[in-house]
């Protein structure tokens, strides 16, 4: 531990195995992976495990009107909390360790302070944030948003394919109440740190067991729908088709191209109608996402984007409708946690990266409340989002015990001593 901070006992690698095992075990019958995505009976369930593991392990459980699972515990003082957590929903297929190792870990790490009788001079905050996956109203980070003052009455309104509103959804799992209550005041908040695995390969490849977070990508997620026009595959000559499905075929290629070597495009959805083998499909809806770290290569996107897809629309006598879902700016971690983990890593005695996350979290929203940092843990061969995603026990006592003394040296750094 960090020499001027109390030794806790090594975090229960049984005791994190059960848990791991149990929380795996709440998926959606019938999808590959270990789908557990939002608002799902198997999300519900999985929640309703962890808040008896929260309060199992000492904390005050509650769940605020966003369905944002929260567990706190006293401090010496009542001051802003420090804040840890993550998410446990996944994606369709998804695996067991994205978000999930994040909230365990926490848990652990109360466990193991008091165990060794640890109380902070501040507050501490354990969050199991909701919805952090992109859900079916096409929006990620729901309860993290709601924390930040984020989720707007526009994102409230979105309504999935059988018409519900993301409020209803709201009012089904949170405590019922406005999820504009959910916002917390940043005097609420000291700091806020993340544990998270990689989700990608530096780590384990050069046999690093921990990084600390230079910048959270930013994120900016889009709908087009392309609308040709349905006719007989086999009697409608080529020249005379409103092929929607080669419309955007091509725009999916010219998204791809945007990229470029500052960003990443992925296109991960596509819905087709009428999707008959024999009749030429008359409606296409794509949904794409764009990535970067420059703020100045996303700004200016939306021009892009529009040319290239009306480009590939227009050869074809097609038309195109385009609806940006989401655009969350690249977010850099902020020095006070960085410099707070990286002393607190050091004082385990471990080798740490510093790395650059090109996946979305919780703890971009949370940097407009307090200083924000994030810790990986190697993902093995880099998967993730995905049922060969995999991070040994093992980083994860390790990840553990580097949340548990960097939380310890945030508090010793940002709460005043007790007389
Ligand atoms: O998509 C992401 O980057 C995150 O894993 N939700
Ligand atoms: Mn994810
Ligand atoms: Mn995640």
């Amino acid at each position: 531990m960090v020499s001027d901070t109390p030794s806790l006992a090594t975090p229960d690698l049984g005791r994190l195995q059960r848990d791991f095992e149990a929380l795996s075990g709440f998926r959606e019958p019938g999808l590959p992976g270990w789908t557990r995505r939002v608002f799902s009976e198997a999300d519900g369930a999985a929640r309703a495990w962890l808040a008896d593991a929260f309060a199992q392990a000492g904390l005050r459980v509650s769940v605020d009107a966003a369905g944002n699972l929260i567990g706190d515990l006293d401090g010496q003082s009542s001051g802003p909390a420090i804040v840890t957590g993550s998410h446990t929903d996944t994606v369709a297929g998804g695996g067991r360790f994205d978000g999930i190792v994040g909230v365990l870990a926490a848990i652990e790490m109360v466990r193991v302070m008091r165990a060794a009788g640890v109380s902070l001079r501040s507050p501490l905050r354990i969050v199991d944030f909701l919805g952090e996956e992109p859900n079916e109203f096409g929006l990620s980070c729901v309860g993290s948003r709601a924390v930040a003052g984020a989720l707007h009455p526009e994102h409230l309104r979105l309504r999935n394919a059988s018409g519900a509103s993301l409020a209803e959804a709201l009012a089904r799992v949170g405590n019922g109440g406005d999820p504009a209550s959910a916002r917390w005041r940043s005097d609420d908040v000291a700091a806020f740190v993340e544990l998270h695995v990689e989700q990608g390969p530096r780590l384990a490849e050069e046999g690093v067991p921990l990084a600390v977070v230079s910048a959270i990508a930013g994120i900016h997620r889009v709908g087009v729908t392309f609308t040709g026009q349905p006719d007989h595959a086999g009697t409608t000559p080529m020249a005379r088709r409103h092929d929607a499905l080669c419309a955007a075929a091509e725009a999916i290629l010219a998204i791809e191209a945007i990229a470029g070597d500052e960003a990443v495009a992925t296109t991960g959805r596509l819905q087709l109608e009428p999707g008959a083998t024999n009749v030429v499909p008359g409606m296409v809806r794509i949904w794409a996402e764009f990535r970067s770290p420059s703020e100045r290569w996303l700004d200016g996107l939306e021009e892009r984007v529009a040319d290239a897809v009306a480009r590939a629309a227009g050869r074809r006598g097609v038309s195109v409708s385009i609806e940006w879902f989401s655009a969350v700016a690249p977010v850099p971690t902020h020095p006070l946690v960085r410099k707070a983990a990286r002393r607190a890593i050091h004082g385990l005695g471990h080798a740490s990266l510093e790395l650059y996350s090109g996946a979305g979290h919780d703890a971009a929203h949370m940097a407009v409340l307090a200083p924000m940092g994030m810790l990986f843990v190697p993902s093995i061969g880099g998967r993730s989002h995905c049922p060969e995603e995999e991070t040994h026990l093992t980083d994860v006592v390790t990840g553990v015990e580097a949340l548990a003394a960097t939380v310890l040296e945030l508090d010793r750094q940002l709460a005043p001593a007790q007389p």
